[in-house]
C-alpha cells in the first residue's frame, strides 16, 4: 500500500531522515519505535506532505506522493493524528469533527462517519457540544483520532497517541486502534511506548538518529535482546 524508498529529509542543515525506506501492506498495523528526537514525527510529517523530502519516493497505492500538498494526500486517503493532539480548543467537539471532513462533499457519507466515530468514542458523543479545550487529555486524543477518521482514510498515521495518558487510558486508546484496524483501516503507529506498540502491531521498524536500524515482525523484535535492552526496559 505504501512504499517509502530511500528518503532524505532536512531542516536547514540538519539531516533528519537519512535514507529511510519502509513498507506497509494493506490491512497491517506497522509501528515505528524510537527514542525522543530519532525522527519519528519527521517521517510522519513527510508522508502527510507537511515536509518535503529532498530525495526519495513515497509511493502510495502506486502513485508517488512525495512533496505533494497535504490536502491532496488527505484526498488520496492518508490522514494523520498529530503529536500532542492539536485539537481546535475554541471549537466544539462536533465542529472539530466536521473540520476533519472538510474536503468531502457527500453529506450522507459524512453523517455515517459521524455515527461511526461516535460508536467508537461514546464519550465524544456525550460531549459533542462541549468546547474541545475543556476536554481531558484522553478525550482530546479521542477527538484527534475521530477528526482524522472523518476524512475516511485508508491509511491512518498516529503520532504518539499514548503520550501523557494514564495507563488505563493508554489501554483504551490501543484497544480502539485495534478496532479501527479491524474495520479495514491500515495503520502506521509511531510510539515511544514500544511495549504497548509491539503488543498490537504486525510488524515494526526501529529508528535511531534518522536511520532505520532494525525491522521485523512485532514478535521477532519483542524477543530481540538488543530491542529489549534499548526499548523495553531490559525485561
Ligand atoms: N522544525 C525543526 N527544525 C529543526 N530541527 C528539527 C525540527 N523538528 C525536528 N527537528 C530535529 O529533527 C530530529 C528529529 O525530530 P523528530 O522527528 O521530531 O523526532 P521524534 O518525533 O522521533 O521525537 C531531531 O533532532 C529534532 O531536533
Ligand atoms: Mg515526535
Amino acid at each position: 500500500m505504501l512504499k517509502i524508498n530511500d528518503i532524505n529529509v532536512y531542516y536547514g542543515n540538519i539531516h533528519a531522515l537519512k535514507g529511510v525506506s519502509l513498507d506497509i501492506n494493506q490491512g497491517e498495523i506497522v509501528t515505528l519505535i524510537g527514542a525522543n528526537g530519532a525522527g519519528k514525527s519527521t517521517l510522519l510529517k513527510t508522508i502527510s506532505g507537511l515536509l518535503k523530502p529532498k530525495t526519495g519516493e513515497i509511493i502510495f497505492e502506486n502513485v508517488n506522493v512525495a512533496g505533494k500538498l497535504p490536502q491532496l494526500i488527505v484526498k488520496r486517503g492518508i490522514s494523520q493524528v498529530p503529536e500532542g493532539r492539536r485539537v481546535f480548543a475554541n471549537m466544539t467537539v462536533e465542529e472539530n469533527l466536521e473540520l476533519g471532513a472538510y474536503l468531502r462533499k457527500d453529506k450522507k457519507e459524512i453523517r455515517e462517519d459521524f455515527d461511526k466515530v461516535y460508536q467508537l468514542f461514546p464519550r465524544l458523543e456525550e460531549r459533542r457540544k462541549q468546547l474541545s479545550g475543556t476536554l481531558s487529555g484522553g478525550e482530546q486524543q479521542m477527538l484527534a483520532m475521530g477528526r482524522a477518521l472523518m476524512a475516511r482514510p485508508r491509511l491512518l498515521l498516529l503520532d504518539e497517541p499514548s503520550m501523557g495518558l494514564a495507563p488505563l487510558l493508554v489501554k483504551t486508546i490501543f484497544r480502539i486502534i485495534e478496532e479501527i484496524n479491524k474495520t479495514g483501516t491500515t495503520i502506521l503507529l509511531v510510539e515511544q511506548n514500544a511495549h504497548m506498540a509491539l503488543s498490537i502491531a504486525d510488524r515494526a521498524y526501529v529508528i535511531e538518529t534518522g536511520k532505520i536500524v532494525a525491522d521485523g515482525s512485532a514478535a521477532e523484535l519483542s524477543n530481540s535482546d538488543q530491542i529489549r535492552k534499548a526499548y523495553l526496559g531490559g525485561h
